[in-house]
């Protein structure tokens, strides 16, 4: 390999096909123009890491096909092949790890008892993946019931669907995000540690790559479905920023009054229902900076009555450094800095949200806050808090 002597400036990872492939361009104009910017302002100092669900052979395809780069580091099907250099040579540890609790022949066996499944060409078919064509009408259940068999016959397995169509079964340590960390940890012991690291993708096998730490990471504007899914599921700083636009709005009088929205925000917050009162859980709150502590639902009540209380006014509303970590299979705490703009006057509360999925369902059923608490940033305290809202 290439030996990497020195931290990069960057580590760009990015999936191929329909994120640095663009599949409806014959002219390959962006991608020569990625390429031509890379040469010119990044190869000498930072990482180019192809990120694919192509099988090696497949890869090797493409790069015939486009004009494409050679990269520092290949991931090839679906992270479970990690290769250095242009000479492409084997991470020997990685396939140690990805060993553990693994049978291909047991997948094998249990998958064909699913009509649903169709196998993919024998080139996809590697020692650390077995991957089908399923319908996306069946894949949900196909997954769950697929997934309960294997875990009866004691594999811990990975199942992702992909692009609508791609089925991959992995070792549960396997996958782009299980290959990224890895890589990461790998750089670090060595002492080459990139300064930032930026992953890119458009389909389910790229989602885990989003919940790296300290990975930076751009959905690409075409993603697919279960990409967006997975997004609206999992990525809760989302809907706190959501919140805020609407809320800016709100107060500035350009929002629709509309019900509708404040009606699925009241549903969205944890209230005292029989069932909640059943399990004994608490009323949502809201734990202003000034130490007062409210119901959510007394903070929605008291933002209906608000329509437009800043029209003509200066009034703006961000937010910043938002991060949402899971803290549970089904728990999310969302942290980040609330800025406000009235007048003359900026104030900004450090804030961190409490999110649980609704139901049991899990994620796709929803979400609801938990709780809310706010401290000012020193050198950003409001002066008059008769009207703080959120
Ligand atoms: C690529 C691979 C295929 C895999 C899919 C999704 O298309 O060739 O085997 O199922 O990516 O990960
Ligand atoms: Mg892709």
């Amino acid at each position: 390999m290439d030996r990497i002597t020195k931290a990069a400036r960057l580590m760009i990872v990015s999936d191929l096909d329909h994120t640095m492939v663009d599949h409806h361009d014959p002219e390959n104009m962006s991608l020569l123009r990625f390429n031509a910017l890379w040469e010119s302002n990044y190869r000498h100092d930072s990482l180019l890491v192809f990120s694919t669900g192509r099988s090696p052979t497949l890869y090797k395809q493409l790069r015939k096909e486009k004009p494409m780069l050679t990269p520092d580091i290949t991931i090839m099907s679906v992270g479970t092949e990690i290769t250095y250099g242009s000479s492409m040579l084997p991470d020997d540890g990685w396939v140690k790890i990805l060993n553990q609790k693994w049978d291909r022949n047991v997948v094998i066996e249990e998958t064909s008892k699913f009509p649903e499944l169709t196998l993919q060409a024998e080139t996809e078919q590697r020692p650390h993946k077995v991957s089908f064509y399923v319908d996306k009408t069946e894949a949900q259940v196909v997954m769950k019931e697929l997934s309960s068999r294997l875990e009866k016959r004691g594999l811990d397995v990975k199942l992702i669907y992909s692009g609508g169509m791609d089925l991959d079964v992995l070792p549960q340590g396997a996958g782009k995000g299980q290959a990224l960390s890895y890589l990461l940890n790998k750089l670090k012991t060595e002492g080459t540690l990139p300064v930032n690291t930026l992953a890119c993708g458009d389909s389910g096998n790229d989602a885990e790559l989003f919940s790296i730490p300290d990975v930076y990471g751009v959905m690409v504007s075409n993603a697919q479905e279960e990409l967006l899914q997975w997004h609206a599921e999992n990525a809760k700083g989302y809907e706190v920023v959501k919140f805020y636009l609407f809320y800016e709005r709100w107060r500035r009088g350009e929002a629709a009054n509309c019900e509708t929205y404040i009606a699925s925000l009241k549903a969205s917050c944890h209230s005292i229902t029989d069932k909640a009162r059943a399990r004994q859980d608490p009323t949502a709150t809201f734990v202003f900076p000034t130490g007062v502590e409210k119901t959510l639902h007394e903070c929605i009540y008291a933002m209906k009555g608000c329509y437009g209380d800043q029209k003509g006014k200066q009034f703006r509303v961000w937010v910043d450094r938002v991060l949402s970590t899971p803290t549970g299979s089904n728990t999310w705490l969302v942290k980040f800095d609330k800025w406000e703009l009235s007048g003359d006057e900026r104030c900004c509360c450090v804030t961190t949200a409490k999110i649980n999925a609704k139901g049991s369902g899990g994620a796709s059923d929803g979400y609801t806050w938990v709780s809310v608490q706010q401290k000012w940033l020193e050198g950003y305290e409001k002066k008059d808090t008769s009207i703080w809202l959120f």
